[in-house]
């Protein structure tokens, strides 16, 4: 069958089965939501707009309102008007481009006052809307990161306040988990410690694209560790000072018989 016959014959009648037949025009914004931004880069939005072959964009207007509060004041962004599409933007730092299938805004130099709802809103040629919303937040920094202990389960929780896609390790005296030590969570938040008992420092480090912020929970001295320690360096030292005594016992000897020896000589020349 040839592709043509079966696009006639096969798909057009689909066209006539959907809900809004011909005439149906829609947009989505591409973007998952909801967007983050960081302060200074740039923001930029694209959506596309699918319709009907007899359908034609008539108009495309980008606009941002509040997310929260009760002044949901909508602040128009660009607007492109007529067959063109012409796009002209409120202010210098938004630039949108588009046209029949896409629109893209693009805002420079992004900052918090940047964050809201942002809508697109796309008009066909009969005068119909269809709108499309995206949420679009600052990028924050990793913020009061803490370390709490779970006495009854063995655990320690690691907290973050509010920045941007948080990613938690774990380290404990500075050097990562070993099992000995215990288990990290899979979101990487809780460490459950098989250790026992628990001691010395564990280290929660919270990271995202700006940085990172660390918190430790500080247990008992690990003491047997500690004693073990002390008793190896006190060991070694005690040997050291033996060997070195015994060392300079036998080099004190040894000059001495040298020194003897030397003066017998030195008596046997006088003589002969
Ligand atoms: C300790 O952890 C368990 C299990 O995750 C939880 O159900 C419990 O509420 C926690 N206790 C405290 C004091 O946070």
């Amino acid at each position: 069958m040839d592709l043509q016959f079966f696009l006639c014959w096969r798909v057009a009648p689909l066209f006539l089965l959907m809900p809004c037949g011909l005439h149906c025009m829609s947009v989505r914004i591409l973007d998952e939501e909801p967007v983050h931004v960081i302060p200074g880069s740039s923001l930029v939005l694209r959506a596309r707009i699918e319709h009907g072959p007899l359908e034609g964009v008539s108009m495309v207007t980008w606009a941002r309102e509040a997310e929260t509060g009760a002044s949901a004041a909508r602040v128009t962004l660009a607007t492109c008007p007529g067959r063109g599409l012409k796009c002209a933007g409120t202010k210098p730092s938004v630039r949108v481009n588009t046209e029949q299938q896409e629109t893209t805004l693009q805002i420079n130099e992004y900052s918090r006052a940047d964050s809201g709802v942002y809508a697109v809103t796309v008009r066909d040629l009969t005068g119909a809307e269809t709108t499309a919303h995206c949420i679009v937040r600052e990028y924050e920094a990793v913020h009061h990161v803490s370390v709490s202990i779970n006495v009854s389960h063995s655990s320690l929780v690691c907290g973050e306040a509010w920045g941007t896609d948080p990613s938690f390790s774990w380290l404990h005296e500075r050097a990562a988990i070993s099992q000995t030590v215990g288990k990290v969570s899979k979101d990487g938040t809780t460490l459950v410690v098989t250790m026992t008992p628990i001691c010395g420092h564990f280290t929660c480090m919270v990271s995202n694209k700006l940085g990172y912020s660390s918190a430790t929970y500080t247990a008992a001295p690990c003491e047997t560790e500690g004693r073990g320690t002390t008793a190896a360096v006190v060991c070694l030292v005690f040997l050291l000072l033996l060997f070195g005594g015994v060392l300079a016992f036998l080099l004190w000897r040894r000059h001495r018989q040298n020194n003897r020896g030397e003066r017998l000589h030195e008596h046997l020349d006088d003589t002969i």
